[in-house]
């Protein structure tokens, strides 16, 4: 039978008796399957085919080689291209032209397929020049507040749409359990709970409920998975998880963002159990499609196939790699530099190696979150600058975003606030830099690119001496690795009231950013050490992506701020916590380890806390103190029994003791108190932030689900085993009981 005979009998049977809305979609998937089945094979493998842009660059003022790309899309059909010219942002201007230009060949195409351009934009649209660049999500954990992180999505998808941008590889949802992994801080943290809940609300603000909207577009969830727990702690190095082990800490995350409709996946660049990430059909299939359900498109990561055999030696050649990848379920591959992988897969199919049916089956994915993404309906006008870039809300919303993500952690004798007429010492290689702010993928990849920064954004330094209504005295080198000249900096301290020390990391990501240890370089040692050889008092201001170890500088400072990445605002945020402009309300979303190699996180083992072993980090999982102080009390749950499924309420109350307004996330924890299968001490269930004015008590309830009671079994399937388990939310606790 002819194909387009089948395409008009399943479009009549599909309309028997179907609603408007039913109808809809199925016109969608109709157009979806129409265009396979005129689909050639080279047009089918070009949609599963992304590019680096590289490929098509032009020369000088050029962006784009004309000829270069009428042979990426018009002979090899690419589906897809990636990443920034030059590997630098570019003017919301330049991004028009660029999707203008690759627009304008597609339409000379056979079959008009869009290419759909994938960005980096994981803390804002990073990539276009003046941005709106947010915390990075280890901050936005910071904040427990998942209100926010939707705002995030939703400006972020705004901002990229003005550039006639849409596909985002983010939200990241690796847990981040590696302190030593430079990819941390691209992570809402260690907790499983915490990760689910903002990168949902992050899919949510930037989706919507309809992808193709004006001002909406594309997520992506990374790294599928297993990334995130390098074993040497070093990016890209091999992960050792057990099955029971994903499942309980690393599949969750996932699940929770193919539950909140992201239509996309990249793969782990990694390898787990000595299965490379891109080679892994149980994950890849048998999970994420067999399990999780997921309907849309799974994208290698750069270059990631190819490393198959260039790096793991588990394909023979590079055809082989092709073929183990588009087997294991890559839907499309970021190849990115060349038509390899388009060769190759022609002749996989050709030879009968790889059946048309999963070329199909990709493809289709393929189409349809183009379709979802509205690229069928023609290229629609970019969003308005005035209205959707960069906007005095959009910077306000930073700004506060940054504020709730910082963390202070110690406040001896109060020494914080300061008064606006202190004389203060400034000093260390964080203290005056927008990029150490930001960290990577900063309008540049490493975002070390100094030159782009933006002119009229503040650094530490800045935002201090515009608040000051004294001097504020600098001292530092002109870029991170300058050594200090220390002698000046202890000279400079004997007039001041305070000294300001910051400390931390320059930008990095990746696999350039891999350290041998978490202790911070010998130079800021030694700053520190002469600093507080002076006995003034110092306040300790730590930015960067992981948590260098800073126990000895942090017990002779009086006061700690971890500000981590907290954006192109941070330098604000942190002078109005320095200042108590702002009361400071973030919390530790990791554990802060005390010692490089005791790594203990929140939610250990019994055993790990047991005869010689304890958790004893610097600082642990959740901490963060207020100006104002908070009280929970009154914890209860609506009764003592339950039967198996049934909900669990929890109330609490939380009362702000202190003296002027603050927010308090109410934490709450679970612990099953025995079970066939060893049970972390306590677990995060619930939280809630809430705004309190001094003396206001809030009463807050939280309902418990059966899934939240469960854990994966001997058999590695989830089950909630009948017993007794413990509820802790403060100093407080409570237990209850469940029966068959
Ligand atoms: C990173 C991904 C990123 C991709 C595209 C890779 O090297 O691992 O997180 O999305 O590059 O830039």
């Amino acid at each position: 039978m002819h194909i387009r005979t089948i395409f008009i009998m399943t479009l009549s049977i599909a309309m028997v008796g179907c609603s408007v809305k039913n109808l809809e979609s199925s016109q969608q998937s109709n157009k979806v399957e129409m265009l396979l089945a005129t689909m050639t094979l080279e047009e089918k493998v070009g949609q599963m085919t992304q590019i680096d842009f590289s490929v098509i660059a032009g020369q000088g003022d050029e962006l784009i080689d004309q000829a270069k790309l009428i042979d990426a899309i018009l002979t090899r059909h690419v589906g897809s291209i990636l990443n920034t010219p030059n590997n630098k942002a570019q003017s919301v201007e330049d991004w028009r032209k660029v999707i203008h230009t690759i627009n304008s060949v597609t339409e000379k195409s056979r079959l008009k397929i869009p290419v759909l351009y994938g960005i980096d934009a994981i803390h804002g649209a990073s990539y276009t020049k003046n941005s709106t660049l947010f915390p990075q999500a280890i901050n936005m954990a910071a904040t427990f507040n998942p209100e926010l992180s939707g705002k995030e999505g939703e400006i972020t998808a705004q901002e990229i749409r003005v550039s006639g941008l849409q596909w985002n590889f983010s939200p990241v949802m690796d847990i981040g359990r590696q302190p030593l992994w430079s990819r941390l801080w691209e992570t809402y943290g260690e907790d499983v709970h915490l990760a689910s809940v903002l990168g949902s609300a992050y899919i949510k603000g930037y989706q919507g409920d309809d992808i193709s909207a004006p001002n909406k577009g594309l997520t992506c969830l990374k790294h599928y998975v297993g990334y995130s727990v390098p074993n040497n702690g070093k990016d890209r190095t091999p992960a050792w998880i057990s099955e029971r082990m994903l499942r309980e800490y690393f599949l969750p995350s996932f699940e929770a963002g193919i539950k909140a409709g992201s239509p996309t996946i990249m793969v782990n660049s990694g390898e787990v159990d000595g299965i490379p990430g891109h080679a892994n059909y149980h994950y890849l299939t048998t999970i994420l499609r067999g399990e999780l359900g997921f309907k849309g498109v799974a994208v290698s990561d750069w270059e990631d196939i190819k490393r198959l055999y260039v790096r793991d030696k588990l394909a023979s050649s590079p055809k082989e790699a092709v073929k183990i990848a588009v087997m294991a379920g890559v839907d499309m591959s970021m190849v990115p530099f060349d038509y390899s992988f388009y060769d190759l897969l022609i002749e996989l199919v050709k030879s009968g190696e790889v059946p048309m049916a999963r070329i199909d089956e990709a493809v289709r994915r393929i189409l349809t979150v183009k379709d979802q993404a509205g690229l069928f309906k023609g290229t629609p006008l970019p969003l308005s600058v005035d209205e959707y870039f960069a906007t005095q809300a959009s910077t306000a919303t930073n700004l506060q975003a940054a504020r709730e993500s910082i963390v202070l952690a110690k406040n001896s004798q109060n020494i914080l606030p300061l008064k606006k007429d202190a004389k203060i010492l400034i000093t260390g290689p964080t203290a005056n830099s927008l990029s150490v702010l930001n960290g990577g993928w900063t309008l540049s990849w490493q975002g070390d690119n100094d030159s782009l920064l933006p002119k009229d954004k503040l650094t530490v330094y800045g935002a201090l001496q515009k608040k000051s209504t004294s001097k504020v005295t600098y001292i530092g080198g002109a870029s991170f690795g300058d050594k200090i000249d220390i002698k000046k900096a202890v000279e400079a301290a004997k007039d001041q009231d305070i000294i300001v020390l910051c400390l931390g990391e320059k930008p990095y990501t990746e696999t350039m950013g891999n350290i041998p240890s978490l202790n911070i370089d010998q130079a800021q040692v030694e700053l520190a050490n002469a600093l507080f050889a002076t006995g003034k008092p110092v306040v300790l201001v730590i930015l960067g992506g992981r948590p260098r170890i800073i126990t000895e500088q942090a017990e002779n400072a009086s006061a700690v701020l971890l500000g981590f990445l907290p954006g192109m605002e941070g330098g604000v945020a942190i002078a109005d916590i320095l200042y108590g402009d702002y009361n400071p309300n973030g919390k530790l979303p990791i554990s802060y380890p005390r010692n490089t190699n005791d790594i203990v996180l929140y939610d250990h083992k019994p055993i790990e806390n047991f005869d010689t072993n304890s958790y004893t980090p610097l600082y642990p999982f959740g901490h963060g103190l207020s100006y104002s102080q908070f009280k929970t009390s009154g914890l209860t749950i609506d009764k003592p029994h339950y039967k198996m499924g049934e909900p669990i309420h929890i109330s609490v109350n939380v009362t702000n003791t202190g003296s002027i307004k603050g927010k308090e996330t109410v934490l709450v924890y679970l612990n099953d108190m025995a079970a066939t299968v060893t049970r972390p001490n306590k677990q995060l269930k619930a939280f809630k932030k809430v705004e309190l004015n001094p003396q206001q008590k809030e009463n807050i309830t939280f309902t418990l689900t059966p899934n939240d009671l469960s854990f994966i079994g001997v058999d590695l399937k989830r089950l909630v085993e009948p017993g007794d388990f413990k509820v802790m939310v403060g100093s407080e606790t409570a237990q209850f009981l469940v029966t068959e």
